[in-house]
């Protein structure tokens, strides 16, 4: 077998470089460890950037998200009692976010990619890659498969294959926090419109919703708390004490924890391999970043492969180096959300007033909260 760019992964990272591939008349084959039910139903973010939203507009898969999503042009900060709003879109020219599973997102990229008959392969297993050669060598329904190519892209995640096969060359910047989100999804009415990121004594908790009729909720935790040691009843407790307030209640349909940590490699290319999304980078949730992040580094490979078939390859020779540019930004500015909202073992009640004095001054100062609107709404993604 043989294509022009072997995509190991089919989570957004893989499935949005597929669609902007084909749209420049590109061939790929998709290869996706899972099967497509567990893909689809798989619970995680929910934010997308502003330039996210653009880019499901620009390949032609934004009617939906149109449709359902929520457009947030704020969000709320909750620390010492009281509320402050961030107004995200008057601090960023207009920009916004909209609420939109990321769920949704990969089902209408799946939705695309097999309507245009193009291939992308579930459940396959033994996936190899030589990023020299390059190729990729798999399994599929039980037959063994060698596909040449002229680019790999790994967009197989965290726990992928790609990032391993390139180790030696890798440089690795990590940091792990001492605490983990405990997340759940209701049936009931969010409580707030807008989210609200909550600063309190006992741990950060968030609001955010999946619609006007799915709350998704979250508590600073242990890193390794047992979920199911949680009743629907103390969960609810938690929320209102670290909210202030009362939150609605529903039945709760999903509960999960998620670790919390900082990662980079680098670089993020070696001979054919390139790296994108969780691959190469994970960031703590707080701030909404990872599938963004996964979005703007395909974008910007997108076009360096295209610009490569034209005769100019300093794209790809650059994409690295301008994909971390980014990478960065956003890894500075999750962990410095991070940081000013959670509790850590062992914070005292200076540190206590510092992140209190941190908060107020996000929201009082002009100069501060466009600091974190242009970068919570999202920097523009780059294509050369
Ligand atoms: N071969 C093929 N596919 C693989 C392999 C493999 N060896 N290993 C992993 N995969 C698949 C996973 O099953 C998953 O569907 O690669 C996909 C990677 O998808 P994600 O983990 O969603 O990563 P990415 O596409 O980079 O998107 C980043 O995911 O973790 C979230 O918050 C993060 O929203 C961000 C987004
Ligand atoms: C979510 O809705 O799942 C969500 C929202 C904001 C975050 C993280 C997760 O910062």
């Amino acid at each position: 077998m043989r294509t022009q760019v072997a995509i190991v992964g089919g989570g957004p990272a893989g499935l949005m470089l597929a669609r902007l591939l084909e749209l420049r008349d590109i061939e790929s084959v998709v290869i996706e460890r899972r099967d497509r039910e567990y893909v689809q139903q798989r619970v995680r973010a929910g934010v997308l950037e502003q330039a996210t939203m653009d880019l499901m507009d620009e390949v032609g898969l934004g009617g939906r998200m149109h449709a359902e999503g929520l457009v947030h042009e704020g969000v709320e900060l909750r620390f010492d009692g009281e509320g402050h709003r961030i107004a995200l879109s008057e601090l960023t020219d207009g920009r916004a976010i909209t609420i939109y599973g990321q769920q949704e997102v990969v089902k209408d990229l799946i939705e695309a990619r097999l309507e245009s008959g193009l291939p992308l392969l579930f459940d396959v297993s033994d996936v190899e890659v030589d990023p020299s050669a390059p190729r990729v060598t798999f399994t599929h329904r039980g037959e063994s498969h060698v596909l040449d190519c002229d680019v790999i892209a790994g967009c197989d995640g965290f726990h992928g294959v790609c990032r391993p096969a390139i180790a030696d060359v890798l440089t690795v910047y990590e940091r792990e926090y001492p605490f983990g989100w405990l997340g759940i999804l209701a049936h009931c009415a969010p409580s707030s419109e807008e989210l609200v990121y909550a600063h309190h004594r006992r741990g950060f908790a968030l609001a955010s919703m999946r619609s006007h009729e799915i709350t998704r909720m979250y508590l600073q935790c242990e890193p390794d708390e047992d979920a199911s040691e949680w009743s629907d009843d103390a969960i609810w407790d938690e929320l209102d004490r670290r909210f202030g307030m009362q939150v609605n209640r529903g039945e709760v349909f999903e509960k999960g924890v998620t670790p919390m940590r900082s990662f980079v490699v680098e670089p993020m290319q070696h001979q054919r391999l390139f790296l994108a999304g969780d691959a190469a980078h994970i960031v703590p949730p707080t701030g909404a970043k990872g599938l963004n992040t996964a979005m703007a580094d395909v974008y910007l490979l997108a076009h360096a492969i295209e610009d490569s078939y034209r005769g100019d390859s300093s794209g790809l020779d650059a994409y690295s180096a301008r994909a971390l540019e980014r990478v960065w930004r956003v890894q500075h500015f999750s962990w410095w959300m991070t940081s000013m909202l959670h509790r850590f073992a062992g914070d005292d009640d200076f540190q206590m007033k510092i992140q209190q004095s941190q908060l107020l001054y996000t929201a009082r100062s002009t100069a501060q909260a466009t600091a974190l609107a242009e970068n919570y709404v999202g920097m523009p993604f780059r294509a050369r």
